[in-house]
């Protein structure tokens, strides 16, 4: 099937329409969407991000008067502030275990400044059930389709606690044999998340090429730039092959902060913006505030990006 923009939002029109029905019959909380946070940057320390809780605390408020809930929080890496330290997951934990207890499931992949041993400590389940061991790999379902979420951290567990470990991500050759199982065995729609994406290197093939060998990949979602950006990228000139990518803001620390509402239908999923503020490199008060800070907070005031499923594709 084919529809164009106007059908394609009145179908996520519908979808929503669906979820309000549906909070009749499910007991009162479940659609399928979801909310994707990335760099949340948490420091259990000394508090000079403080702003970056704070905000973190206020998101999870939001989150959580959102009617109905959403039916997930992912976490797209940089859980950590700098350098992965397990004070930091502890407090990360404090404050996403309040999604938890209300029933939304939490999903991670890590980032540059994490460390998978203290993170594992803190969500075992996310090293029990990834498919890759020692790896923080998950699919997620998103009701229409999947999102397959890697693990491009390159750091070892070992480096001093001072290291915060090199900033361009990989996928080890085992991640990759797993993932290109699951690009060749697709039978639905699907989605990548990753915490890099132009850092993100691999020897051979991109993963974007990897993921677009399926008709069903239907975009890739990252963070670590710091900033909303739908994009796209072509992964093949000779069939004219191009997908939708897109940055994720960061939920507390400099560049664009927000969050991301990620809703799915049958015909495709819709990201809508929360955009809650923009600063670099540290907050300052409203009378030193540079003027393009507001500037770029009104210019992204209510912006979606969408991503069609297209079976012609
Ligand atoms: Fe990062």
């Amino acid at each position: 099937m084919k529809i164009d923009r106007r059908g394609f939002i009145g179908c996520m029109a519908a979808a929503s329409a669906g979820c309000a029905a549906r909070r009749g019959t499910d007991g009162g909380s479940r659609c399928d969407t979801f909310v994707f946070l990335s760099d949340l940057h948490i420091e259990g320390a000394a508090p000079t991000y403080a702003y970056s809780k704070k905000r973190l605390e206020k998101t999870v408020d939001e989150i959580l008067s959102m009617s109905p809930l959403p039916r997930g929080v992912v976490c797209f890496g940089d859980i950590s502030c700098t350098y992965g330290l397990d004070a930091d997951y502890i407090e990360a934990k404090r404050i996403l275990s309040r999604l938890e207890n209300a029933g939304v499931a939490l999903h991670f992949t890590l980032g540059n400044h994490d460390r998978r041993s203290f993170f594992f400590d803190k969500w075992p389940r996310c090293a029990e059930n990834s498919p890759v061991p020692g790896r923080c790999v998950s699919v997620v379902d998103l009701g229409s389709a999947d999102l397959v979420l890697l693990d491009a951290l390159k750091g070892a567990d070992e480096r001093a606690l001072t290291d915060m470990g090199p900033v361009e991500g990989g996928l080890d050759d085992r991640q990759l044999a797993w993932f290109g199982d699951f690009v060749a065995n697709a039978a639905r729609p699907f989605f990548v998340g990753t915490h890099q994406f132009s850092d993100l290197y691999v020897k051979g093939l991109s993963p974007v090429e990897r993921a677009a060998k399926s008709r069903h990949f239907s975009g890739w979602i990252y963070g670590h730039d710091h900033k909303w950006q739908p994009s796209f990228r072509a992964c093949g000139w000779k069939d004219g092959v191009i997908k939708p990518i897109l940055c994720l803001p960061s939920s507390g620390l400099w560049g664009d902060i927000g969050y991301v509402v990620f809703r799915t239908s049958a015909h495709g999923a819709e990201a809508e913006l929360k955009m809650q503020d923009f600063y670099f490199t540290m907050p300052r008060p409203a009378a030193e505030r540079p003027s393009f800070w507001d500037a770029r907070i009104g210019d992204l005031k209510g912006a979606r990006a969408h991503f069609p499923f297209d079976r012609h594709a």
